[in-house]
């Protein structure tokens, strides 16, 4: 059966690991100059209906330093599901390539491309989740604190797809996930309760809260994404004024004794959900955190390659 990457739900803790070790043998690799050209020969369409820099730059290198091949396909290209069925380019591009990328609105497309594809097909963010960006948020926290079990993360802000990815994942790994949301902005209450279960399993634990200061006073980790996601901009107004108690700011972090480490997945803004102060200080790692989307994907590439 092919291998497809659209969510972390799909996986369990012991697939997770394998993929954070891959991905840790293939940056030890490049970084000793004796990287493989693990997919040499193949190639990977990237569908892209929203924009991207660290999503279309990591692939694209990704492919390149594994010896294959990346094709780009911008929003106005495919228009998928309007210029041609999603089923349609599903099948056309599995004629073509060995393995599709995709970065779309509705979920329901990434799982179509998925189900019509006979070749794997690779989540690269919808409207629901980002696992591929959770899956280099692993990998760094795994870096930075030698371990994910009984890490205790604070993500503070919108209860949006990078959050809904960190649930899953973090409770797959025995982590300790605080979500921190406005109450009009949480995750989904589904997605709540899978990670729940899985943190039952595995020792982690999941909680929701509304109150900034108290959601981060145990935290190792503080994590945060912009206010308002792609696809949601005419709803910046209101959501800019939900969310300033939510920034991570200097004072905000002054309140975490334990706190390790900053993330934000990336793009920021600056002055909205985090400062410069924090973005720029002693605890981000916020361009750690973007290089491992590189070495992070490669091991998904190569996980999902067929023979
Ligand atoms: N974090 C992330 O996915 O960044 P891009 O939108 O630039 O790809
Ligand atoms: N939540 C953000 C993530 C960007 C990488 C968005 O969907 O726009």
């Amino acid at each position: 059966m092919k291998r497809d990457f659209v969510d972390l739900e799909d996986f369990d803790a012991v697939q997770i690991e394998q993929l954070l070790t891959l991905a840790t043998e293939l940056k030890t690799a490049l970084h000793d100059g004796r990287a493989e050209p693990l997919l040499a020969g193949r190639s990977l369409a990237m569908i892209f209906q929203k924009p991207s820099l660290r999503t279309r730059v990591s692939f694209e290198m990704a492919m390149y330093q594994l010896g294959g091949h990346a094709l780009y396909l911008s929003p106005d290209e495919i228009r998928l599901g309007e210029r041609e069925s999603t089923p349609d380019v599903a099948r056309v591009l599995s004629r073509y390539v060995d393995a599709i990328m995709a970065r779309v609105f509705a979920h329901s497309d990434v799982e179509q491309l998925a189900k019509w594809a006979s070749v794997p097909v690779i989540n690269g963010l919808s409207d629901y989740s980002h696992p591929c960006q959770a899956m280099a948020d692993l990998l760094t926290i795994l870096e930075k604190l030698g371990t994910l079990r009984d890490v205790r993360l604070t993500y503070l802000g919108d209860g949006n797809n990078v959050l809904h990815s960190l649930l899953v994942g973090g409770a797959l790994m025995g982590m300790h996930v605080v979500g921190a949301t406005p109450p009009d902005y949480r995750p989904q209450a589904e997605t709540v309760a899978r990670a729940e279960r899985l943190a039952e399993q595995s020792g982690g634990s999941i909680r929701l809260m509304e109150d900034p200061v108290e959601a981060i006073r145990e935290a190792d980790i503080l994590y945060t994404d912009t206010w308002t996601s792609m696809g949601q901009e005419e709803e910046t107004q209101r959501r800019n004024s939900a969310f300033p108690p939510f920034q991570i700011n200097e004072e905000l972090v002054a309140q975490g004794p334990s706190i390790a480490g900053v993330m934000h997945c990336l793009p920021a803004h600056r002055g909205q959900e985090i400062t410069d102060s924090v973005a720029d200080g002693p605890l981000s790692w916020l361009f750690d955190q973007a290089e491992n989307r590189l070495h992070a994907q490669k091991a998904i590439l190569v996980y999902v390659r067929e023979d």
